[in-house]
């Protein structure tokens, strides 16, 4: 279950428009270039509104750019029909959001086997199996029968950090995973995290509003009136390859 793919993400020239129900027209990202290399680990960072998740959405191909082109490991977003979309989604992306988005009625293990639900590969036909091994990873095993509501935020981030990870994926996309939890536990979420990104191979990109947290990426960019700029704080590496 190791993600030896390494996959790599290019946003070629991308801008991103939304249209507001009075008509006008927002434009949150403009002419974006960035790449993001099989296995590498980048936080980005920006204000309230600024266009994060916006960007992190494209990456995911839950949204396209407005202009603009998306490459996925080569292949160009807008000309991915919606089978294929949703068969990379779940193949190459795993995701956490701010507000671990368990599902309530499922168990610990019910919820980290579920992306394993329609994976055809035969390492994954036993899915319980799989499901076991990843939470006792995150630190989670005596709890695989507990509910949701029965676990704290920090452990519901765990199990939200083994479901996005359970089926070997090249890319984790981390929406502000710690932005529920209070310090000492958002730096465990995140030690986690990145050491389990880091055994599997993949990359992470992680939104963060935690500067502190966002040093322990090899990268850091900052989202800002549209544009993605290198961080400049002297780690900083070039947007463009
Ligand atoms: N589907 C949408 N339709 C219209 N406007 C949208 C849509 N999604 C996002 N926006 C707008 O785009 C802008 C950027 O939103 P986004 O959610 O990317 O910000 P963010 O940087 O993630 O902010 P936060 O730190 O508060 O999560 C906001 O002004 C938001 O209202
Ligand atoms: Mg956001």
């Amino acid at each position: 279950m190791t993600g030896d793919r390494c996959v790599d993400l290019q946003l070629v020239d991308c801008s991103k428009r939304f249209t507001q129900p009075d008509g006008s027209v927002l434009g949150v990202l403009s002419d974006v270039d960035l790449s993001v290399r099989g296995g590498e680990t980048l936080a980005v960072l920006g204000r309230s509104g600024s266009g994060k998740s916006t960007l992190l959405n494209i990456l995911g191909l839950l949204t396209d750019p407005s202009e603009g082109t998306y490459l996925v490991d080569g292949r160009v977003s807008h000309e991915l029909d919606e089978d294929e979309r949703c068969r990379l989604r779940g193949e190459q992306f795993g995701f956490v959001f701010q507000d671990y988005v368990l599902m309530e009625r499922r168990t610990a293990l019910e919820n980290v086997a579920a992306p394993l639900l329609h994976a055809s590969d035969a390492a994954y036909r036993n899915r319980t199996a799989a499901a076991r091994h990843m939470l006792g990873r995150v630190g989670l095993g005596d709890r695989e029968r507990s509910y949701p509501w029965q676990l704290s935020g920090g452990q519901q981030q765990r199990v939200a950090v083994a479901r996005a990870l359970v089926r070997g994926p090249a890319v984790v996309l981390a929406d502000e995973p710690t932005g529920s939890l209070d310090i000492d536990t958002g730096a465990e979420i995140l030690d986690v995290l990145l050491s389990l990104a880091a055994e599997q191979g993949c990359s992470l990109v992680l939104v963060t509003h935690d500067e502190r947290l966002s040093k322990l990426a090899d990268r850091r960019l900052v989202v800002e009136h549209g544009s993605v700029r290198p961080l400049a704080d002297g780690r900083a590496e070039p947007v463009l390859p």
